[in-house]
């Protein structure tokens, strides 16, 4: 029997996820939100897709945890979503109370689950599940870092003409205005962006990319990004899925790497069938070393608005 994976919010994000992961044939989908009547019609509406695209999956669509029992991987998309002039940060509270919920209900049904968050905030969501579902830390991960790295990409093949799958860009520590971009291990076919770009255009690559969740919020108007996120997710969860052992830019448990203790935010990981199986601590320099610090300063406070630090 193939595993089961869930996608926690039929919205946007979660569906665009299930549709990836029903593609994959690697999985059973299951589609669950609180919403009446959402999944179930997005999932037969999907299934249906099936039958003239030749993908031979299952995926049904559910209000009930029940029907979420014994889950490989469950990905969390659910909760509000920024409006124009939000930070991310404007949705802690709220996206706290629905996360949590949802957790404490995964963890019920499917104890031994592998936790992909992709709520925002995303660094403190994340770091909510793993206090709330009290797995260990290899079980709860994060989506975004993939999603900024891949915004970095798709600017600086922008800039340069030149093919998206020639870049490979790297950001890291959080998922929030204060993310850190490394354009010295951004490259184009192995040559670092820094020697093909002047510093003020690698300055604005770095801005944009930051900002690129906000750009995609204000364009849109009603919602935010969700077919990089979606991508982003699904991707994440197919290595974990194949014990790919990829290494793959993440939102994981840090306990020591990078001098920070206690926390989540963004570095690369290799993914596998146990979730996160190894973290990469990248060599940073001083500069880049003080913007990872301010970032983490930044997420802990946040942390410490949820009540669960230790
Ligand atoms: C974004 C949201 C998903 O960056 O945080 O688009």
């Amino acid at each position: 029997m193939k595993p089961k994976v869930t996608v926690v919010g039929s919205g946007n994000v979660g569906a665009e996820c299930a549709r990836r992961l029903l593609q994959s044939n690697l999985c059973n989908v299951v589609l669950i939100d609180i919403v009446e009547g959402l999944p179930q019609g997005k999932a037969l509406d999907m299934l249906q897709s099936c039958a003239i695209e030749g993908y031979a999956g299952t995926i049904i669509g559910t209000n009930n945890y029940e029907d979420t029992k014994d889950s490989q991987i469950v990905v969390i998309t659910a909760g509000l979503a920024r409006k124009p002039g939000m930070s991310r940060d404007d949705l802690l509270h709220k996206n706290e109370t629905i996360v949590k919920g949802i957790v404490e209900q995964i963890a019920k049904y499917s104890p031994n689950a592998i936790l992909l968050l992709v709520t925002n905030p995303l660094d403190v969501m994340t770091y909510l599940s793993y206090k709330a579902s009290k797995f260990p830390t290899n079980r709860v991960l994060g989506m975004a870092p993939l999603l900024d790295q891949s915004r970095m990409e798709a600017f600086i093949a922008m800039e340069l003409n030149v093919p998206i799958t020639d870049v490979s860009a790297m950001v890291i520590a959080t998922h929030g205005d204060a993310m850190v971009p490394l354009p010295r291990l951004s490259t184009v076919k192995g040559k670092p962006v820094t020697e093909l770009l002047s510093k003020e255009k690698i300055d604005a690559i770095v801005a944009r990319t930051a900002n690129g969740g906000a750009e995609i919020v204000n364009l849109l108007k009603t919602g935010s990004a969700y077919y990089a996120p979606a991508a982003s997710a699904a991707h994440m969860a197919i290595a974990m899925l194949k014990d790919s052992k990829e290494r793959i830019s993440s939102c994981v448990y840090l306990d020591g790497q990078y001098g920070e203790k206690d926390i989540y935010l963004g570095t690369l990981a290799k993914l596998g069938k146990n979730g996160v199986e190894e973290i990469v601590e990248i060599k940073l320099t001083p500069e880049e070393e003080t913007a990872f610090h301010a970032a983490a300063a930044k997420v802990r406070a946040d942390n410490q608005k949820l009540g669960y630090t230790k």
